[in-house]
């Protein structure tokens, strides 16, 4: 199959020819790639379920795993679940169209594929431009999980994407580089108050200020079943180990020369203040800003994968705000934490 690219120019959208394109391949059961503020999405018809086994099977995802519903507003969200609880009204209110995804008993409008037989939906309204576009123009729900072969690092780039599913899908919209650069924020809303699932750069802070509560701590990553299925799979994880650094920087100097004097070939992701610091030359520039190291980890993570680098060494960053999620994320995708 011949993957065609539909190109965006940054901050443009779809021509309306481009946009029918688009819908008639989703409507037709067919998959497209396209942007999202936070990854690209591998979008299917929700409601269509050999639709949704095409996600799975381009992926290579493990069936047990289930989906984000994508919808272009609060109406179409409403038209997926049983109810929407009053706070979760409010978090809409304050943080969608954007990266976080609510957790819902849902009513059976989505394929049972979706939801991998769950009582709950997950879904989300997406900020970006060109997915806010596409979504609102469906007459469905899309279902899409991030456009990355499963265990691989989320895509943030087309580049990224058609690495991973070229000649696997008929249509991708590529409209440049995703600005958030981590997956949404994931909240149970099943219960009194949310839970978060899985971090993102909609924090528990933000959260917590919103609707003037203290959050529980989610226990997912001990509990035997999580909640969230997804986060049993090891994620985010790059072709080559990966050693996270914690505590004292010098000793990210130690491990590098440790490695180098084995002859081993050592990406080096550091924040351009700490390779300054300890005047090392990162061989990627994660940037300065925690919002920017998330923004470029991926594309970080996948760049050492082209060039038969043997190892990454990886900074820790403090785990405060977005720094939780960009944390997680590195955690998940290290082979070993020193
Ligand atoms: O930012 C994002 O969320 C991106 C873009 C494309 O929207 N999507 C994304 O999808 O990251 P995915 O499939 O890679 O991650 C979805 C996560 C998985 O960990 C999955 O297990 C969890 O959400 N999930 C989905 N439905 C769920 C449900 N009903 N209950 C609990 N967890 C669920
Ligand atoms: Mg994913």
């Amino acid at each position: 199959m011949k993957t065609k690219q539909l190109k965006v120019k940054t901050d443009g959208l779809l021509t309306k020819k481009e946009l029918n394109h688009a819908v008639e391949t989703l409507s037709a059961g067919e998959l497209v790639a396209f942007p999202t503020e936070t990854v690209y999405g591998l979008g299917a018809d929700a409601t269509n379920s050999l639709a949704i086994l095409k996600i799975y099977q381009a992926k290579g995802r493990p069936s047990d795993n289930p989906l984000i519903a994508h919808v272009g507003s609060f109406n179409q969200l409403k038209r997926l679940v049983k109810y929407v609880p009053t706070y979760v009204e409010e978090l809409i209110h304050h943080f969608s169209p954007g990266p976080i995804t609510y957790i819902l008993k849902h009513n059976h409008v989505c394929s049972n594929k979706v939801t991998a037989g769950l009582d709950t939906i997950a879904v989300r309204i997406p900020s970006h431009p060109v997915a806010l576009q596409l979504l609102k123009a469906c007459e469905f729900p899309v279902a899409a999980p991030s456009a990355n072969l499963s265990g691989k690092p989320s895509p943030t780039s087309a580049k990224h994407v058609l690495k991973d599913l070229a000649g696997k899908i008929p249509l991708i919209i590529d409209a440049g580089n995703t600005g958030v650069g981590l997956e949404s924020t994931v909240l149970d809303c099943t219960g009194d108050l949310p839970v978060i699932l899985r971090d993102g750069s909609i924090t528990r802070e933000m959260i917590e200020k919103v609707l003037n509560v203290t959050l529980k701590q989610s226990e997912q990553l001990t509990i035997k079943t999580p909640k969230s299925p997804g986060l049993k799979y090891k994620h985010y994880a790059p072709a080559i180990p990966l050693i996270l650094i914690q505590g004292n920087k010098e000793k990210i100097r130690t491990e590098i020369l440790a490695y180098q004097a084995l002859g081993k070939k050592v990406g080096i992701l550091l924040s351009d203040q700490t390779a300054m610091k300890l005047d090392l030359k990162s061989n990627f520039r994660l940037g300065q800003t925690i919002e920017e190291i998330a923004s470029n980890l991926y594309d970080g993570l996948r760049s050492f994968e082209n060039m038969d680098y043997d190892v990454i060494i990886a900074e820790s960053f403090e785990k405060k705000e977005l720094g939780i999620a960009v944390m997680d994320r590195l955690t998940r995708a290290a082979t070993k934490i020193i």
